[in-house]
């Protein structure tokens, strides 16, 4: 997460994630499952702008994306950008108000935590803006109360294993870079459904030390061969459009490729950035879905 001021606002770029590895261990009694996972903070970027009002929260969102920028309807109540400065409000008892700016460039129901990443944001800045004082501790149950993936952001580690629901943060040491080819076909999936049809299989499958011990290694092959996701063939029977960004993917030279989260992006591991800038210029033309290029974030 990277902070500035400008004038009186404070502007914040927070990033996408990628999961290397996602293993599901069990559903649990609050309907929940437990999971396993190896996110990395890639630089695709949402930013907020953040200027103090006197009362009341007002959000207005802009659409960066690929096709130019689009407005969306000011968000309600719903969004987790809303929902994360008015639990500040609740929790410290402040009345004072914000306008947040939200540029939007992280593909929307992609399994990339944009909406988790936008609420982490909008807590550290309110934190600051509005002078709390909340401490990490008191921060981290914050953001668990918003989502699984928001405690993620809020340190934005480059590489972290995730369990619990994905809101226990270990973060791991790692000095290097990986480069990645992005598709985000142009629908999506919910997170809940997709859990929601997930069939439990009688063993665990895999654990995330292939993947750590990969990233360890520096290997860019190692580490394209241990990507695992338990959800993703799931996701490949909910919608065919996965197996089609996923397919083509592979069908470039690259290390390994899976899908991210509950989807519906799906990335491959290149070996340096001119090697997924030719992979990215390729799929590009298969008309699978927006294609980007990321590396884990410095
Ligand atoms: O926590 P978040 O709001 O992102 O989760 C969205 C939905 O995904 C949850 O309501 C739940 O149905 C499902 N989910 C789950 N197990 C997790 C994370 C999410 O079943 N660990």
């Amino acid at each position: 997460m990277r902070f500035r001021w400008r004038g009186p606002s404070l502007v914040i770029d927070t990033p996408a994630k990628l999961n290397l590895h996602l293993e599901v261990l069990g559903r649990r009694g609050d309907g929940f499952h437990e999971l396993e996972t190896v996110m990395v903070s890639v630089g695709l970027y949402d930013t907020l702008e953040l200027t103090p009002a006197i009362a009341g929260i007002r959000l207005s969102c802009l659409y960066g994306g690929q096709r130019g920028p689009i407005h969306l309807p000011t968000a309600d109540k719903e969004n987790l950008v809303v929902r994360a400065a008015s639990r500040l409000q609740d929790l410290c008892g402040v009345s004072p108000g914000v306008r947040i700016r939200l540029t939007k460039r992280i593909p929307m129901e992609a399994g990339m935590g944009g909406g988790s990443s936008d609420a982490a944001a909008a807590l550290m800045g309110l934190n600051h803006l509005w002078r709390l004082g909340l401490d990490r501790a008191a921060m981290h149950r914050a953001a668990a109360h918003l989502g699984s993936d928001v405690n993620f952001f809020l340190d934005s580690p480059v590489v972290a294993v995730c369990r619990g629901r994905g809101e226990r943060i270990e973060p791991r040491e790692f000095r290097g870079a990986l480069w990645f080819v992005v598709v985000k076909p142009p629908v999506g999936l919910s997170t809940a459904e997709v859990f929601r049809n997930y069939r439990l299989p009688e063993a665990k499958q895999r654990t995330a030390s292939d993947i750590l011990s990969a990233l360890q290694s520096g290997s860019v092959g190692r580490c394209g061969e241990a990507l695992f996701n338990a959800l993703q063939s799931q996701a490949e029977e909910q919608s065919p459009p996965v197996v089609q960004a996923l397919r083509e993917l592979r069908s470039q030279r690259v290390a390994g490729a899976a899908m991210t989260g509950s989807g519906t992006a799906c990335f491959a591991v290149c070996r340096d950035r001119r090697h997924a800038e030719c992979v990215a210029s390729v799929v590009r033309q298969r008309d699978v879905g927006a294609v980007y290029v990321v590396r884990t974030s410095a």
